[in-house]
């Protein structure tokens, strides 16, 4: 059996490639080899299993996994690394959103003009479910085994089209995290660290797995009655494959609404706003804001937190309904007000500067997240102009893009993306009279 070690000998060419952005040239002399790769047609078809697995087929081919490389916000982010590394992240960001592809020798070349049509459906049923061990836990370190055998979490079902095999590996929050982690190849820096923040925290110790929330039909941890097979057992819980996240925007441009709407629901579970309001002898409205990470198995955001965008939005209004004071609302060209309270992570680069481009990240520039099971307090001094009954409402808010990530994407895709909207994620409101 070939055993995929692609990986560690990338890591190194692309560290030559990225410490000199010129050392490329070997990079691609050696990835040429491709030692490690299987023929094409190696992996099968995720039309093949909907015959079979119709439900499973039907969640996964609207879940993010299954636009995993055919997705334009992605493919600009990725185009534009590629420019301005000379092709070096190609190996990079190219086996987690086209495992297919890199592991069958359609890439490169990077634009994905060789890949056939399985190649296309990103992270699909076959690359899952064919793989059989792990090299390491970050930037893809999976080990494939195309083949008859399929594995999964029992091992014990009917052998129909295919042989079926347990495999722990596949029962382990590690199978997710070797893709959602992401570790920058020349500078270390963690550009994704959903499966560390994890396996540090009280969900980690605690063994509650990616599987138990994001394979499951509702926020929490959950289960569903069914079968994985048409022709299969009744099972007290089959995997669900929708794997949502925080995806709306993305979801209702592609006409996902169950989707979307599953994406909000895990939006909305995933934190609670309290409010402890005071004024002071000087007429100063003391605002304190405490937002608690209540339904996540990791930081809010996670994962690729340096393009999107979670923030406070606070208003004041006095007895009469007008607004005395805001903060977070949106201001010209549908950007959030600079001045509000942000949640995300941002790298530096090489000029000190603070950047979203993952590729440049030097270290970490800004990172103000909430982890699980934990709260971060802002406290807001506002002055009241004159006595009266106040209202204050606050809300969480969430988007998958920032809008000057948005811009920079149109940049390359030398077009328009769909316009950008928010998603509340909590809210609360109090009264104060002074
Ligand atoms: C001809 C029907 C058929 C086709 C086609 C098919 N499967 Fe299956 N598969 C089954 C049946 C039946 C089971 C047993 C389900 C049970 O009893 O829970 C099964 C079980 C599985 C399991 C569960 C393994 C475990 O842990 O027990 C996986 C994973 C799987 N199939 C993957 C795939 C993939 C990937 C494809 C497409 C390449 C595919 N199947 C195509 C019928 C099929
Ligand atoms: C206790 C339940 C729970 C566990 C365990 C959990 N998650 Fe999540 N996850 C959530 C919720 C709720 C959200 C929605 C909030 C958000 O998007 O930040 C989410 C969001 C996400 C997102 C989307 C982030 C974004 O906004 O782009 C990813 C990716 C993700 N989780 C991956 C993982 C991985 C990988 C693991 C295991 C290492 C994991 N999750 C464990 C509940 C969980
Ligand atoms: C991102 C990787 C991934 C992809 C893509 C994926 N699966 Fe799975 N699948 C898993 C994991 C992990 C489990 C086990 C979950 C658990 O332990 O709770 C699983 C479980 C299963 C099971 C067993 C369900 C049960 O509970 O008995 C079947 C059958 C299956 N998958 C088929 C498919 C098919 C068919 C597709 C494509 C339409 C697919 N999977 C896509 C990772 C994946
Ligand atoms: C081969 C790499 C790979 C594996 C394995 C993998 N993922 Fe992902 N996952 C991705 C990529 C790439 C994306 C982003 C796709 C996109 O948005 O274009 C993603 C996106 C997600 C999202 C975000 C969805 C959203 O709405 O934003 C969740 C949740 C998620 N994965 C959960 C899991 C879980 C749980 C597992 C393990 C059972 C897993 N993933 C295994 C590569 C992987
Ligand atoms: C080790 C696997 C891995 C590597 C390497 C990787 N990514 Fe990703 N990428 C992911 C996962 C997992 C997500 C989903 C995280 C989330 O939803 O927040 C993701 C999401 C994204 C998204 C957001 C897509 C969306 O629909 O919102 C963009 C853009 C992106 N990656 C760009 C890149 C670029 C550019 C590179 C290379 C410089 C890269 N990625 C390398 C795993 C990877």
């Amino acid at each position: 059996m070939k055993r995929a070690k692609l990986w560690p000998m990338f890591a190194l060419l692309v560290c030559v490639a990225f410490g000199g952005w010129s050392g490329f040239a070997v990079f691609s002399a050696v990835a040429g080899e491709k030692e490690q790769v299987f023929a094409a047609g190696s992996f099968e078809d995720p039309e093949v299993c909907a015959r079979c697995h119709r439900d499973i087929y039907q969640e996964w081919s609207h879940s993010m996994h299954a636009y995993a490389w055919d997705n334009q916000w992605f493919r600009a982010d990725y185009e534009q690394a590629h420019r301005e590394t000379g092709g070096a992240t190609d190996m990079l960001c190219g086996p987690c959103h086209a495992p297919v592809a890199a592991r069958t020798g359609q890439l490169p070349p990077h634009d994905g003009s060789e890949f056939d049509a399985v190649s296309q459906r990103g992270v699909s049923c076959d690359f899952c479910h064919t793989v059989t061990g792990l090299e390491q836990v970050y930037n893809m370190g999976h080990v494939s085994e195309p083949g008859r055998v399929k594995r999964g979490p029992r091992g014990d079902g009917r052998e129909m089209y295919h042989a079926v095999e347990f495999s722990e590996l596949h029962t382990r929050a590690e199978f997710c995290g070797s893709c959602h982690q992401v570790i920058h190849p020349a500078t270390g820096v963690a550009i994704i660290d959903t499966y560390q923040d994890w396996q540090n925290n009280e969900y980690g110790q605690k063994n509650i797995r990616c599987q138990d929330c994001h394979m499951t039909p509702t926020p929490g941890v959950g289960q569903r009655r069914g079968r994985a097979a048409t022709m299969g057992e009744n099972r007290s819980n089959v995997a669900f494959h929708a794997f949502s996240g925080g995806s709306v925007y993305v979801q209702e441009f592609l006409g996902h609404r169950e989707q979307a709407r599953m994406a909000r629901e895990m939006l909305r579970a995933a934190a609670v706003v309290e409010l402890s309001p005071r004024v002071t002898n000087d007429a100063t409205l003391e605002l304190t804001v405490d937002v608690r990470n209540v339904g996540a198995g990791h930081k809010i955001p996670t994962g690729v937190t340096y393009i999107r965008k979670m923030w406070l939005q606070v208003e004041v209004l006095n007895g009469a309904g007008e607004k005395v004071y805001s903060s977070g609302h949106l201001v010209e060209g549908n950007h959030v007000d600079p001045e509000a309270v942000f949640f995300r992570l941002l790298f530096v680069d090489e000029q000190g500067e603070l950047t979203g481009k993952s590729w440049r990240a030097q270290g970490i520039g800004y990172d103000r997240r909430i982890a699980a099971n934990s709260s971060e307090r802002e406290v807001y001094r506002i002055g009241l102009p004159a006595r009266s009954d106040y209202t204050i409402n606050t809300r969480l808010m969430y988007r998958s893009f920032s809008q000057a990530t948005i811009e920079r994407l149109e940049g390359i895709l030398d077009k328009a993306l769909p316009p950008l909207g928010s998603v509340e994620m909590a809210k609360a409101t109090a009264k104060v009279s002074y």
